[in-house]
């Protein structure tokens, strides 16, 4: 598999960076319905996939674009959600990083998928300016899937960027 190496550090698994937050919804969180808002959802995505950003540039990062976004089920007031992120693609100063969300039952334990969406950040260098970041090493079979859907998906942003008037 070719990797996208923008920089000459020396690469980092998928793994070193992986990311696992619980947070509870609480009634604040919450609409009229009981169930957490959209924007408070995408709030602790941004948390989870910066703190993975950042465990795999170990430099200032910050959050380029949130793409492909989709909320399968709601969330219910007083239930856990499990927040997992991992930087899977790098390119030269970007990162995208996968987040998926779960719900979970506090008393049954009957876990949910929620969310998921995909965040690109850019590290940063001293001056603000974007800076080099490790090649990111896929190597289960899923993480090498992963690795090339986030290029598609590169490849895909880039070519619609171009095509707008
Ligand atoms: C993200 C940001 C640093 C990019 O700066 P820039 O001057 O456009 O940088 P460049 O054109 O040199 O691009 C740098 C990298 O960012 C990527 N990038 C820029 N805009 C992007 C976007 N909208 N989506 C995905 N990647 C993007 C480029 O593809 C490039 O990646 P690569 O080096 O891996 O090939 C700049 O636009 C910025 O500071 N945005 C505001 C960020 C912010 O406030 N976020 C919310 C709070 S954290």
């Amino acid at each position: 598999m070719a990797q996208d190496k923008g920089s000459e550090l020396p690469g980092k698994p998928v793994r070193e960076s992986y990311v696992e937050m619980v947070q509870i919804v609480r009634p604040g969180d919450a609409n009229a319905l009981g169930i957490a808002f959209g924007g408070t959802v995408v709030a602790w995505m941004d948390m989870a996939a910066a703190v993975a950003a950042l465990r795999h540039a170990r430099r200032p990062v910050v959050t380029a674009s949130i793409d492909n976004l989709s909320f399968l089920s709601p969330i219910q007031v007083g239930e856990f959600v499990i927040i997992k992120a991992a930087v899977h693609y790098t390119h030269r100063t970007s990162m995208e990083v996968g987040v998926w969300i779960e719900s979970e039952n506090p008393l049954t334990g009957e876990r949910k998928e929620t969310t998921h969406g995909y965040l690109t950040f850019v590290a940063l260098d001293e001056q603000g300016r974007p800076a080099p970041v490790p090649p990111v090493i896929p190597e289960t079979p899923e993480e090498k899937a992963r690795y090339e859907e986030a290029k598609r998906r590169r490849a895909y942003k880039l070519q619609m960027r171009e095509e707008r008037p």
